[in-house]
């Protein structure tokens, strides 16, 4: 039996992400493997995704439901009847309720593009070339029952440029997301990672030691 960390990836749309994590497991040394692949939303190209790579994959469709929590329940008997330990937000678009978040309490994970707690929310490159700041990024996360929060366990800075534009950023920091995704997934499956409180520390990690100015 594999010993790999078992992932389910939870998605709502193009599932950029989702291909960055079916990527990294395609490597036979990475320490995780996607055991399934939810979508709330039917027919979305990250579906297509995930069926090219032969991964079990599904449609939980939240609209055929009167309420969050039925939703949820049939989210969390197909994750654990799928054997997962790591639920991965990859683009998933619904809001969980605590209820669902303290099931996964520590075993869920999120990507958000922003450097968090700047920007939290959507059209976050939009409000980071709006506000002037000179960084924006990415951001995985533990979930917590309060949206884009919870200990951060890796980053990733994009410089803002001075012509940019909401979509241009936004191709430059997913870029970025694709690399931090399966490095954050490979840090917990390595067992690295604690969580004291808002902090996650990682055993071994390397911090880089120069500054980035911007402008240069
Ligand atoms: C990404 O920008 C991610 O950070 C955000 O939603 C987008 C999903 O893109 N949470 P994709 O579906 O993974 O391509």
């Amino acid at each position: 039996m594999s010993r790999k960390l078992k992932l389910g990836v939870l998605i709502s749309g193009r599932g950029s992400n989702l291909q960055s994590l079916i990527d990294a497991t395609q490597d036979d040394s990475f320490p995780a493997e996607i055991v399934m692949v939810i979508s709330n939303v039917p027919d979305v190209a990250g579906l297509d995704r995930s069926a090219k790579a032969n991964i079990p994959t599904t449609v939980i469709n939240h609209q055929d439901f009167d309420d969050r929590e039925p939703f949820e329940d049939v989210l969390h008997d197909a994750l654990s009847e799928a054997g997962v330990k790591l639920v991965c937000l990859a683009g998933f678009m619904r809001i969980l309720t605590d209820g669902f978040v303290s099931r996964w309490l520590d075993k869920m994970i999120n990507i958000h593009p922003s450097l968090l707690p700047s920007f939290k929310g959507l059209h976050t490159h939009e409000r980071a070339i709006e506000a002037g700041v000179r960084f924006s990024g990415c951001t995985i996360h533990f979930v917590r029952p309060e949206m884009d929060d919870g200990p951060i366990i890796a980053q990733a800075t994009v410089p803002i440029r001075q012509d940019d534009t909401p979509d241009a950023l936004a191709a430059r920091v997913l870029v970025e997301e694709h690399k931090i995704y399966p490095l954050a997934v490979r840090m917990i499956a390595e067992g690295r990672i604690s969580i004291t409180g808002s902090q996650v520390t990682i055993k071994g990690a390397v911090n880089p030691d120069s500054a980035v100015i911007n402008p240069a």
